[in-house]
């Protein structure tokens, strides 16, 4: 019999990838959504398989909206992408962020724990709860947590909650703790989307300029396609357990933009860009870099995009889209 998948954040980036790779493995795919009057399916249609997907509707913040979904449901496998995700506005919205992405999981473990323990479940963690701290540059699963944003600080949260459930009632719980990944279905308000859409915008004459905030931050850039990869392959282990997963490579903001414009024919990206003080942060996360030997030695994962063809699939992503405008 075909198993049974619920995705929780659907409709993000993350979402349609993990989709259709469960999909393409014969799941039977749910995917929560909450409610609205107009939904948005582009992520999904943007990979065709928003028809092969049954929707049912929750919200994360609403306990017994997940409590009925795992009574009804009883899925094999629950993997909780949905989340305020946006590390820029959680210091504006640090309440609803902490709603969602800490609470939030606390009801969908304790839905779980009462209606069907046997539930295998993945949480969405993140780089972002190193903070500024490393091991020499670069954070592995032994690096210590020091999170600068009440988002980082809310991801905590819930991190060490699917550990102690794991601990405390034997469930299989397992975190991704995943760095930055990206894909032509990014949200617009993050950098690298952000860069493409306005690169794609500017070469087709439609914008004159992108404004931008801390341009020396680094981060480790993967594509989200090889990403939920790993999601699967945590909750086909014997026990599970938290793994760090990234592409062991750093680049600045900077970096983006010189392979984002010269992909255009743009070589100097300086005349195109303005440092809005508009878009920095009351605290910055400078460095991101991680060492994911854990997940290669016993997820047997690798990513296998790299940071230029990431770039350069995004910028021709964005380059149709506005085309076709
Ligand atoms: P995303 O594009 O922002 O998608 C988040 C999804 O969560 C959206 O579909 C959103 O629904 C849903 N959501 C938000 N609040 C909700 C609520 N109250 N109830 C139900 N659903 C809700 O994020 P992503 O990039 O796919 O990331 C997936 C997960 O991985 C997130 O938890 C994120 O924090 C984590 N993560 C991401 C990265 C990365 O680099 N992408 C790295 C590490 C960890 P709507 O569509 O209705 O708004
Ligand atoms: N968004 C944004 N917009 N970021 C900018 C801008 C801008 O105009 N200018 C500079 N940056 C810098 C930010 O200050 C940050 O250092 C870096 O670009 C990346 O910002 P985002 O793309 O917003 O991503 P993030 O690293 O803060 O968070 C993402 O990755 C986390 C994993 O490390 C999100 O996907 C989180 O959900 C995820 O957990």
């Amino acid at each position: 019999m075909a198993k049974r998948a619920l995705i929780t954040g659907i409709l993000g980036q993350d979402g349609p990838y993990l989709a259709k790779l469960l999909l393409e493995k014969d799941y039977k795919v749910y995917g929560l959504i909450r409610r609205y009057t107009n939904p948005n399916f582009s992520n999904i249609d943007y990979l065709g398989i928003t028809d092969d997907i049954e929707f049912v509707t929750g919200d994360m913040t609403d306990e017994s909206s997940l409590l009925n979904l795992i009574k009804n449901l009883r899925p094999d496998e629950v993997y909780n992408l949905a989340a305020q995700s946006f590390v820029g506005v959680s210091w504006e919205q640090a309440k609803l962020t902490t709603e969602v992405n800490s609470l939030g999981v606390l009801y969908l473990l304790d839905a779980i724990r009462f209606f069907h323990p046997k539930a295998k479940f993945y949480q969405a963690s993140t780089s972002e709860m190193f903070g500024n701290n490393s091991d020499g540059g670069v954070q592995s699963d032994e690096t210590p947590f020091q999170p600068r944003s009440p988002y980082g600080i809310s991801k905590l949260y819930a991190h060490w909650m699917t550990r102690n459930y794991r601990e405390s009632y034997g469930m299989f719980t397992s975190s991704g703790i995943l760095f930055n990944h990206e894909s032509p279905i990014r949200g617009k308000e993050f950098v690298t989307r952000k860069i493409s859409d306005g690169v794609a915008k500017i070469k087709l004459g439609k914008e004159k300029e992108i404004r931008l905030g801390n341009l020396d931050a680094s981060r480790d850039w993967g594509f989200a396609g090889d990403f939920v990869e790993a999601m699967w392959l945590m909750l086909q282990q014997e026990e599970p357990d938290d793994y760090v997963v990234a592409t062991g490579e750093t680049h600045t903001i900077k970096d983006y933009l010189d392979v984002a414009f010269k992909h255009v024919g743009i070589d100097d990206w300086k005349p195109y860009v303005t440092v809005d003080p508009m878009f920095k942060r009351p605290a910055e996360v400078d460095l991101l870099k991680g060492d994911c030997s854990k997940a290669k030695e016993k997820l047997g994962w690798k990513p296998k995009v790299s940071f230029d063809e990431l770039v350069k699939m995004m910028v021709d992503a964005d380059l149709e889209r506005v085309g076709e405008e």
